[in-house]
């Protein structure tokens, strides 16, 4: 099964998706440490980020692995990096760039296959995952995902500060909403749950919720054919 969780910039997919498949014994798939690990990968190797053939050499080149809470870009680990203000800012030529993201598609599918999965981005439902058995579309107003992003920084040392998160984050929805490959947007059968005023343990719990009534969904499905 395929459960795919897409929503914008600070809706609190992270850790409620890696929550989710840790209680539904699935893999949990982070697409956006992805790009932020090619973001990471350029700027390290001063590769122009808006050279698109340059940074898709480069994407071709880095071996990203996720395990359960780290990630590793060619064995080393970026975890912590990946996360930094910095390549945030700096992610938006590698995530409009067509031919990366196919490859970051082709790379999803492959780690998924023959597993049950939880995977979470912005295209999971509607471009890498049209068949996925579950979609669900997380959200939250701007105001309330920046500053779960503040607290998120703060816990992990990094020193931030709220406006600046907030202003980024809207530049991020905007690139992200308006690009022509892989756009933010809902699959047309997706459940969307605004997260306003929920803690992580209701937004889990709703989530189950729904996962459970597919399962249910399904299986009635396939004793009807
Ligand atoms: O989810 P996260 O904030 O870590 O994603 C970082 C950036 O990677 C997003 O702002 C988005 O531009 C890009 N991304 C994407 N497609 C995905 C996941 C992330 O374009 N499936």
């Amino acid at each position: 099964m395929i459960v795919t969780i897409d929503g914008p910039a600070g809706a609190g997919k992270s850790s409620v998706a890696l929550k989710l498949a840790e209680t539904l014994g699935f893999f949990f798939l982070d697409t956006g440490a992805m790009y932020r690990c090619i973001t990471l990968a350029c700027m390290q190797a001063q590769v122009d980020l808006e050279d698109p053939a340059a940074t898709l050499d480069m994407a071709q080149c880095c071996q990203i692995d996720l395990a359960k809470g780290s990630v590793a870009l060619n064995q080393i680990d970026v975890t912590r990096q990946i996360r930094t203000p910095a390549v945030a800012k700096s992610i938006k030529p590698i995530a409009e760039n067509p031919e990366i993201r196919a490859l970051m598609v082709q790379q999803q599918r492959r780690i998924c296959a023959g597993q049950d999965c939880v995977t979470e981005g912005r295209d999971q439902g509607t471009v890498a995952f049209p068949d996925a058995e579950c979609k669900i579309f997380l959200t939250a107003t701007p105001e309330e995902r920046a500053r779960r992003r503040y607290q998120q920084l703060l816990v992990i040392g990094i020193d931030a500060d709220y406006d600046e998160i907030l202003r980024q984050q809207n530049q991020r929805d905007e690139n992200d909403s308006n690009r022509l490959a892989g756009p933010l947007i809902a699959a047309p059968d997706a459940f969307v749950v605004g997260t306003d005023g929920m803690s992580e343990q209701q937004v889990h719990d709703k989530l189950l919720e729904i996962v459970r009534l597919r399962i249910v969904d399904n299986t009635s499905e396939s004793v009807t054919k």
